[in-house]
C-alpha cells in the first residue's frame, strides 16, 4: 500500500490550501475543500475494508453513498493543513444509508469534517447530476468577492454581468454564469441544500456577506473560478469610488463567446444584445 501523503490527489489538496491561505481568502478556520476520489485510485492508498471509525452525516447524503471524499475538518486552519495533513484533514466514505460516514484516514486528533458538510456533499451530488466528471467543491472567503455583496444588489443576473462587463476573462471563463445566494446561517443543511440546488445551473455560488463556492473537475478550474471572480470584483472595487464610464457591451461579451466558442452563455443575463446575437 502507497503512502497516503504521496497520492496526487492529497498534494494537490494541500497545495490549493496553501494557495488560498497566502491569497488571504481563509482567515482562522475560514474555508473548506473536498475532493471525490475514485475506488480504483483511493485503493491504491487505503484499506477500504477497515474504517477508523464511523460518523454521522447528520443529513440525508443518499446519491452518493459509496463515495470518497477528501475533506477539511472541521474548525481546522488552512495555514496548518501543510504541518499535518492527517490532522487537519480526513478521508470519509459515504455509508449506504446516506446517515453515517467511515473514517478511513486522517481526523486524527478526533476531528470531523467541516462543518459545511453538507454543503459539500450535496453540492457533490448536485454537481455530480449535470457533470458526471466533477470531482471538486471549494469553499473560500475573498476578501473583494465578499465586499462586492456589501453594496451591490444580489440579483444573480446583475451581478453576472457586473463581472462579465469587466473582465474581458469573466463571459470566457465562467459563460454559465454566478448563482448568488442572499445571506443565510451557515453550517446548517439549508444552506447546504440551497447552494447544491444553484450548482446544478452554475459552478460558481456566491455567498452574500460570508464567501464563495465553487466546482470543477480538478482543483485548476474550482481555483481558477474563484481566482477570476476575486480579481474582476478587486478591480471593481478599486474604480468603485469613480464612475464607470467604459464596460463591454453586451454585443462585446456575446462577440467574445463566439470568438471563444463559448455556446451556452446566459443570454438571458444580457438584457441589451442587438437581434445579431439574440
Ligand atoms: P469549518 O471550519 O467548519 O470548515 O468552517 C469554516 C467556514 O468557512 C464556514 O463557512
Ligand atoms: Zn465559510
Amino acid at each position: 500500500m502507497k503512502k497516503v501523503t504521496d497520492a496526487p490527489f492529497l498534494q494537490d489538496f494541500v497545495e490549493a490550501t496553501q494557495n488560498i491561505y497566502r491569497l488571504g481568502w481563509a482567515e482562522r478556520n475560514g474555508g473548506n475543500i473536498s475532493y471525490l476520489i475514485g475506488e480504483d485510485e483511493a485503493k491504491e492508498y487505503l484499506d477500504l475494508d477497515n474504517a477508523l471509525r464511523t460518523i454521522p452525516t447528520g443529513f440525508d447524503a443518499r446519491g452518493v453513498e459509496g463515495k470518497i471524499f477528501l475533506v477539511t475538518g472541521a474548525g481546522k486552519y488552512f495555514r496548518n493543513v501543510i504541518k499535518d495533513p492527517a490532522a487537519n484533514l480526513g478521508i470519509i466514505r459515504v455509508g449506504a444509508d446516506g446517515a453515517s460516514a467511515d473514517v478511513l484516514w486522517g481526523f486524527k486528533d478526533g476531528g470531523r469534517p467541516t462543518s459545511e458538510f453538507s454543503a459539500h456533499i450535496l453540492s457533490h451530488r448536485a454537481r455530480l447530476s449535470v457533470d458526471p466528471e466533477n470531482k471538486i467543491v471549494m469553499h473560500c472567503h475573498p476578501n473583494y468577492t465578499m465586499a462586492m455583496t456589501y453594496s451591490h444588489e444580489l440579483d444573480e443576473a446583475k451581478f453576472t454581468r457586473t463581472l462579465w462587463s469587466l473582465n474581458t476573462e469573466c463571459i470566457v471563463d465562467f459563460p454559465d454564469g454566478v448563482g448568488v445566494l442572499p445571506w443565510m446561517p451557515c453550517g446548517t443543511p439549508e444552506i447546504g441544500a440551497a447552494t447544491a440546488e444553484k450548482l446544478k445551473e452554475f459552478r460558481i455560488v456566491v455567498w452574500a456577506i460570508h464567501g464563495i463556492y465553487a466546482v470543477g473537475r480538478n482543483m485548476d478550474e474550482a481555483f481558477g473560478l474563484i481566482e477570476t471572480v476575486e480579481k474582476t470584483a478587486t478591480t471593481y472595487l478599486i474604480g468603485s469610488h469613480l464612475p464607470i464610464v467604459n464596460r463591454i457591451p453586451d454585443d462585446g461579451l456575446a462577440e467574445l463567446c463566439s470568438i471563444y466558442d463559448k455556446k451556452n452563455y446566459r443570454k438571458d443575463f444580457l438584457p441589451e444584445l442587438s437581434e445579431k446575437y439574440k
